[in-house]
């Protein structure tokens, strides 16, 4: 039961700041290995048979996890003029992704059975069900090419695309630039898959890096991973088109995962002292969240990743799959005994 290792937190007004002291233990229960030497499952997704998860990679594929006899095989791939030859087989942070594509976000349409995807070079783009070449849909905004996208959530009702581009300066080819530098040139988006229509919503963001649409659609979080702070920008009602802090954190976040009761899972990461090269060692954390920005559980991902940042956490049938943009596998992890 998740109550036998909630962390009790101090609350402020609804915003929350959790100490890091304590956070609950969690147990490893399998990993999935990407076919070697790929690196990178940072986000993952279940189709609509709970098939799955699938996930993207270092060389632009994505990958369905067929069971533990295959493991995980090819779907599909992101960047229109793909060379196996020449990507097959490169590893985060090469500079060929930029033509072999480098898939990053993943999110079902559950209703057209479409998988669709942020790349972070090639935009957002849509795989159909039984997968092969995407589609692009967007690859600019307000005139702008994208540079970076990062992040993204379907609205499992409306069928709406809310999605991230992470900065509009740096690619993620310059991650390790970006994150000791001030950026704020991020934004949350939304393409309507009824209209092609894209809209920005928020802009002036700090390392966008996570998006998650809440249960009735009235309001879309969004990470701000340099700002270590999770934003709400509501979608309807009397403060539509308006944002507000909706959780403030110790550590930075990345993405943000629905669960089946309505609450969210943030993957953040805290810095463990200070950074021997190349980076600093973390902590990564899973925080459970409710609707109203409540943090309910804390979960160490320790056991999964080490010192590795972990990029997602997602809830399913009691146990979190996780993802890292670090490492060659991604975790499942039983946070409660
Ligand atoms: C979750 O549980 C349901 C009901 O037992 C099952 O149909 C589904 O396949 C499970 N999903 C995953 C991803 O294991
Ligand atoms: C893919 O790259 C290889 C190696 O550069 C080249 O020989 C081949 O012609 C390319 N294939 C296509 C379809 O462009
Ligand atoms: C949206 O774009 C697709 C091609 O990507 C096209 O088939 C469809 O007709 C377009 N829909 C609208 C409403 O323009
Ligand atoms: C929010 O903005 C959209 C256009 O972006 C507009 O159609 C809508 O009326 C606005 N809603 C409110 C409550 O201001």
């Amino acid at each position: 039961m998740w109550k036998l290792n909630t962390i009790p937190i101090i609350a402020i007004l609804g915003v929350f700041i959790f100490l890091l002291s304590s956070p609950s233990n969690a147990r490893l229960i399998n990993r999935l290995q990407l076919p070697s030497p790929l690196t990178g499952p940072e986000s993952l997704a279940f189709d609509s048979n709970s098939g799955g998860p699938y996930t993207g990679a270092s060389d632009g594929r994505i990958f369905k996890y067929a069971g533990p006899n295959e493991g995980f095989t090819e779907f599909a791939y992101t960047a229109p003029n793909r060379n196996k030859t020449i990507c097959d087989g490169i590893t985060d942070f090469s500079s060929l992704q930029a033509t072999c594509g480098r898939p990053l976000g993943l999110g079902f349409n559950y209703q057209t059975g479409d998988l669709y995807v942020a790349d972070a070079y090639q935009g957002l783009v849509k795989v159909p069900s039984k997968g092969g070449p995407a589609t692009q849909l967007v690859t600019s905004a307000q005139g702008t090419p994208f540079r970076f996208l990062s992040a993204l959530d379907v609205d499992p009702v409306t069928g709406m695309v809310y999605f991230t581009e992470a900065s509009s300066t740096y690619q993620i080819r310059d991650l390790q630039t970006l994150i000791t530098s001030r950026d704020s040139s991020g934004s949350l988006l939304r393409f309507d898959p009824s209209t092609n229509q894209t809209t920005v919503l928020l802009k002036s963001l700090s390392l966008a890096s996570g998006v998650a649409v809440n249960r009735d659609g009235s309001f879309a979080l969004v990470s701000e991973f340099l700002a270590n702070r999770i934003q709400r920008f509501w979608l309807k009602g009397p403060r539509a088109n308006t944002s507000e802090l909706f959780l403030q954190l110790g550590g930075s976040p990345e993405n943000i995962k629905r669960n089946s009761r309505g609450e969210f899972w943030i993957a953040v990461n805290n810095l463990l002292g200070p950074p021997p090269p190349p980076r600093a060692p973390v902590l990564p954390l899973g925080v459970r969240v409710s609707e109203a920005g409540i943090v309910i559980q804390i979960a160490s991902l320790a056991e999964g990743f080490g010192t590795e940042a972990a990029s997602e956490v997602q809830e399913i049938n009691g146990t979190l799959y996780t993802g890292s943009l670090r490492t060659s596998y991604a975790s499942i992890i039983r946070p409660f005994f």
